[in-house]
């Protein structure tokens, strides 16, 4: 279980810059839960997501994975328990090793072994197993160089490695938004069994309503650094897009008000 005490992170503190990114963050994810986020740009979603995989410390507030305070680990400590996908996908790989290689470095997630170039043949063998049912051609192009392949096969191949060792969490970060309609789709299709498959633990930041709809089992909104609205249960299974919308409108329109105003209807709302 991941479990978030009343997190609080500040960009800039005490400059004209200062950012409140979020502000009392408090959430439980139970194993095997799969959970959309959702939130305008700005929101705090990609910050939510690095504060878990500790690309910062927390300014307040705790972090807890499975039983273990994580709040103070460095990224690279907790990066064997955490698999992520970012959007971009450039990040996440080396771009001028190897397909073989990457998917190598993901099976030593965090373990500080060092590489070791000479590739065992089971592994290669595993690694054509892996990459096959991709449909995407990889198998054979695993000696090539990661940076040559394409947006779509990167991420299908980033989704690969993060999952690979079964984390006790996968956070992806709009890891399809790069990717064309039809790309995107794929990749999503993988993601949902790659997920399924390990029952894995799964927070997605997404800005799609459809997939926040069609995908996962509780849909998280996020504004302006805090959690507006949880949907989980059969309250989830019943929201549509059209719902979603009429949120993001009624979020958007408090924006536009008298500060004085917007912060009594979100003691409503929130
Ligand atoms: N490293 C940083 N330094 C300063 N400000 C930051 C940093 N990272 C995020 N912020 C700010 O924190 C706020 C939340 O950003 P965040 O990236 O979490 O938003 P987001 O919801 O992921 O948005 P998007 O949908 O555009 O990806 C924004 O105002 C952003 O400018
Ligand atoms: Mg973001």
């Amino acid at each position: 279980m991941l479990s978030i005490e009343n997190i609080k992170k500040t960009f800039n503190a005490g400059t004209v810059n200062e950012v409140k990114a979020l502000q009392d963050v408090s959430l439980r994810i139970e194993n095997g839960d799969f959970v959309c986020v959702l939130g305008t740009n700005g929101s705090g979603k990609s910050t939510l997501l690095n504060a878990v995989a500790g690309t910062f410390i927390v300014d307040k507030g705790s972090i807890m994975l499975n039983g273990t305070d994580i709040t103070k680990w460095s990224e690279h400590r907790r990066a064997r328990y955490i698999g992520r996908v970012f959007q971009n996908p450039f990040t996440g790989t080396a771009p001028n090793m190897s397909i073989r290689e990457n998917l190598a470095l993901a099976m030593k997630r965090g373990k500080n072994r060092g590489l070791g170039w000479g590739l065992p043949k089971s592994l290669i063998s595993n690694f054509k197993k892996m990459v096959t049912p991709l449909n995407m051609g990889l198998e054979e192009r695993l000696a090539n160089p990661i940076g040559k392949l394409s947006g779509g096969q990167r991420q299908a191949l980033t989704l690969l490695m993060a999952t690979a060792l079964k984390p006790d969490l996968l956070l992806l970060d709009e890891h399809t938004a790069a990717l064309d309609p039809k790309t995107a789709a794929k990749v999503i299709d993988l993601t949902q069994h790659l997920i399924s498959k390990d029952n894995l633990t799964t927070l997605m930041v997404t800005h799609s309503m459809q997939q926040a709809v069609n995908l996962g089992d509780r849909i998280i909104m996020i504004h302006q650094g805090k959690i507006a609205y949880d949907f989980k249960g059969d309250e989830k299974k019943h929201l549509r897009v059209n719902d979603l919308l009429a949120l993001f409108d009624e979020l958007r329109r408090k924006d536009n008000i008298d500060p004085a105003v917007a912060s009594l209807i979100e003691e409503y709302y929130v």
